[in-house]
């Protein structure tokens, strides 16, 4: 069966701008903010503290994030790599953060600059420290079904990754198709072979990007297995700097229509987030690759 009701993590604010060439102001991004709050999502990725030379577009996460913090019953998680970024973080009074693992050596060295296990071995600390401080603390998890230089990824190899970020003392994973080649099936067999190794289902979230048209159905997929947290990113926003052939993630737009006819609930009011994207596209200038965001405003 289908969940009665799915969390959206929207990423648009974060995965979305990261990786946008024009500087968008920090006012934009608040703005961008507010009205995704506005439209009924509650947990809404903010920023990364990352090294500003990584990440130049995120580069203004101290400006940006007192602007928002105070939005009433909405969770700001922001992405965090290492003790300083925790520190930065901690300064602000960030009560959500994600930590970003590799499933692949190949984007964990791209991204990171370690190799995976190094990156694990600098996130424990972060994990910990997080958690005495009482934060919730997701972990990201990448190129879980393919990497542009590794090819296919195998199972078991996600499944270790997995493993160890649970065990590390995250709260959830977010399963992460960053360049957008899974299918169905690939889902369904990540997804019982982490059952299979004792990861909660109920700890799982999933991140699909849309690159071969397959982020609804391998939406659809994870939620048949019992997954009730799916990241988007409003209008489909974004990429990732390092990982070249990620396109778009998810929009926001076409996953909330797809629920909506499945008679699941997310709080989210369609037309308030498409006229959000229809906005944000106008500051970026040029129009959002969302399916539905172009049927409901006629672009
Ligand atoms: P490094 O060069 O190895 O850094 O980068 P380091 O640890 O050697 O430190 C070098 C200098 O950076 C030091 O300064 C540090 O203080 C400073 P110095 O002493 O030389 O003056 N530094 C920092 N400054 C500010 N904030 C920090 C910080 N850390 C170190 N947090 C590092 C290692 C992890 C920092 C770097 O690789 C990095 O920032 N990477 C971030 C990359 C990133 O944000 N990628 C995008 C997110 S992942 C993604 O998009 C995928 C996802 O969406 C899911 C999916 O789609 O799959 C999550
Ligand atoms: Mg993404």
């Amino acid at each position: 069966g289908l969940p009665a009701r799915v969390r959206i993590h929207e990423v648009g604010a974060r995965d979305g701008l990261q990786n946008e060439k024009s500087t968008v102001p920090t006012e934009v991004k608040a703005e961008f903010v507010r009205r995704l709050a506005d439209a009924g999502l509650t947990t809404i990725e903010a920023t990364s503290f990352v090294h500003p030379k990584w990440v130049p577009q995120l580069a203004d996460a101290e400006q940006l994030f007192p602007l928002v913090a105070d939005l009433p019953g909405v969770h700001l998680p922001v992405l965090v790599p290492n003790e300083r970024g925790l520190d930065r973080a901690l300064a602000l009074g960030v009560r959500r953060i994600a930590v970003f693992a590799s499933a692949t050596e190949s984007f964990a060295k791209a991204n990171l600059n370690r190799t995976v296990d190094e990156a694990l071995a600098m996130f424990a600390p972060v994990v910990e420290k997080a958690r005495a401080h009482g934060l919730h603390v997701r972990g990201y998890l990448s190129m879980c079904f393919g990497d542009p230089w590794e090819g296919a990824v195998p199972v078991h190899q996600v499944v270790r990754v997995c493993k160890a970020l649970m065990d590390m003392g995250c709260d959830e994973l977010s399963l992460g198709d960053t360049i957008g080649v899974a299918t169905p099936g690939h889902v369904q067999s990540l997804l019982a072979e982490l059952n299979e190794e004792g990861v909660p289902t109920s700890a799982l979230g999933v991140h699909f990007h849309d690159t071969y048209g397959q982020a609804l159905a391998n939406t659809l997929a994870a939620l048949q297995h019992g997954v009730t947290t799916v990241d988007a990113s409003a209008g489909g926003l974004g990429g990732c700097p390092y990982a070249k052939s990620a396109t778009g993630n998810l929009a926001t737009e076409d996953l909330v229509w797809m629920l909506q006819g499945l008679g699941i609930d997310t709080g989210v009011d369609l037309g308030r987030l498409t006229a959000t994207s229809v906005w944000m596209a106008g500051q970026l200038g040029r129009p959002s690759p969302s399916r539905t965001v172009k049927a409901l405003s006629h672009q």
